[in-house]
């Protein structure tokens, strides 16, 4: 098995707290540098994390022939700058979200993954969460399958009263629960806000379930935090994404609920799958999540909540902050899928043209709650000419 040298640029929260003790887990990768533009972080998370060396300068991590992987984890004020030289190194990077924060410099980037057929992952990881990796499978039986079996109570005759367009839709509400203190001050000095910084995730989600192509956006809120998105696909589907800034952090933050075909699918948290319609699947399905060591072991959004419960009971007893409890969100299975990737075993798990296309109607939406107007969106907003 080749080990992937690996050059973490960008020793920030994102970084220390799930980034790097990733990779410290995964056998197939080796910390070989930190580097960060204030030297003490780079300096500090060597130490923390037995990197081999730190810089302050991220020239460095391209020109050395002994990294052969980059990791990203800045925020949109460095992309392009980096990411063009390093694929002409030959590096593959994988690069947090927002790609970047204009379509110039986001195309200069694909342009460059085609000149030299280096890949570059983007960190829309929640494609790589197993919660959502089900919810995605069970929407695909749901909408290819017979659909849901007859509830409870049936007007329709068994089935066989001539059917609405509307049936065929997918109706989708993701709604996330958001704390405004759990945020670093730079987002609230930041243009673009939650709205772009963060909601890439769920738009990504949102064109990844939909068959058919975004038509129309509209965004109603602020963005910085506290507002409705509205996408409309061709077939009439419709996704909504509800942010709140004024919940509590430790309250499950992503809910996603999901109807197709007669089958209602609901993702509480990524640490359970409940749905109804399809008869061969379990009602509910639980994944693992991050807990404390040596206490039992809980499952499923009840044992989310008694683990955040008996955290703060012992910050309470101690005096201390309550630990974060997080699920399993896809960081680790997308930064593991895109080795497969760079080894030739696998596709990317989110390549940078289907970024450019989430970022781009997150642009949208932007401008879409700035003027207070729907936007349409149209096929120069969705496909990027392979020349
Ligand atoms: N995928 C996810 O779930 C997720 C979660 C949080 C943040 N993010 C993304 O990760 C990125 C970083 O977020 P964060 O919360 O870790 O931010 P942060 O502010 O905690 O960390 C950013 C770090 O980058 C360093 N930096 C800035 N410019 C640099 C340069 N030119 N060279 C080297 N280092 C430089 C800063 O000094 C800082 O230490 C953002 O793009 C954010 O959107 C993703």
């Amino acid at each position: 098995m080749s080990i992937h040298r690996i050059a973490v640029v960008g020793c920030g929260a994102i970084a220390r707290d799930f980034h790097i003790p990733n990779i410290m887990a995964n056998p197939r990768i080796e910390l070989a540098l930190t580097c960060d533009v204030d030297s003490s972080a780079a300096k500090e998370c060597a130490r923390q994390f037995k990197a081999g060396r730190a810089s302050a300068d991220w020239h460095e991590v391209v020109e050395d022939p002994d990294i052969d992987l980059i990791l990203l984890t800045t925020h949109t004020n460095l992309r392009g700058e980096l990411i063009l030289p390093a694929l002409k190194a030959g590096k593959p990077v994988y690069v947090e979200k927002p790609l970047a924060n204009s379509l110039t410099e986001m195309l200069e980037i694909v342009g460059a993954v085609r000149e030299t057929k280096v890949p570059v992952c983007v960190g829309h990881n929640r494609r790589s969460s197993p919660g959502i990796l089900d919810l995605k499978r069970l929407l695909k039986k749901a909408v290819q399958g017979e659909g849901g079996w007859l509830p409870s109570v049936d007007r329709s005759h068994a089935g066989t009263r001539e059917k609405l367009p509307e049936e065929q839709q997918i109706q989708i509400l993701m709604r996330v629960n958001d704390d405004v203190r759990s945020w670093k001050d730079w987002i609230y000095h930041d243009r673009e806000g939650i709205l772009f910084a963060e909601m890439v995730h769920f738009i990504d989600v949102a064109l990844w379930l939909n068959p058919t192509a975004p038509v129309r956006v509209f965004a109603e809120g602020s963005a910085r935090g506290n507002f409705s998105l509205l996408i409309r696909f061709q077939d009439g589907s419709l996704t909504t994404i509800q942010h709140t800034l004024c919940g509590h952090f430790d309250y499950p933050k992503e809910l996603i609920e999901i109807s197709a075909n007669y089958v209602t699918l609901t993702l509480d948290h990524h640490v359970e799958l409940r749905q109804r319609g399809l008869i061969d699947e379990p009602f509910r399905i639980t994944y693992p999540f991050m807990q404390q060591a040596g206490e039992d072991r809980l499952e499923g959004i009840e044992g989310f909540h008694q683990a955040v419960t008996r955290t703060f009971e012992e910050a309470q007893k101690k005096g201390t902050q309550p630990a974060f409890i997080t699920p399993d969100k896809g960081h680790a299975a997308h930064l593991d899928r895109f080795l497969d990737c760079i080894e030739g075993k696998g596709e990317n798990p989110c390549d940078v043209v289907a970024a450019v296309v989430v970022t781009r109607i997150a642009l949208k939406l932007l401008e879409s709650v700035r003027l207070g107007l729907p936007l349409p969106i149209g096929p120069e907003d969705w496909h990027i000419p392979d020349v």
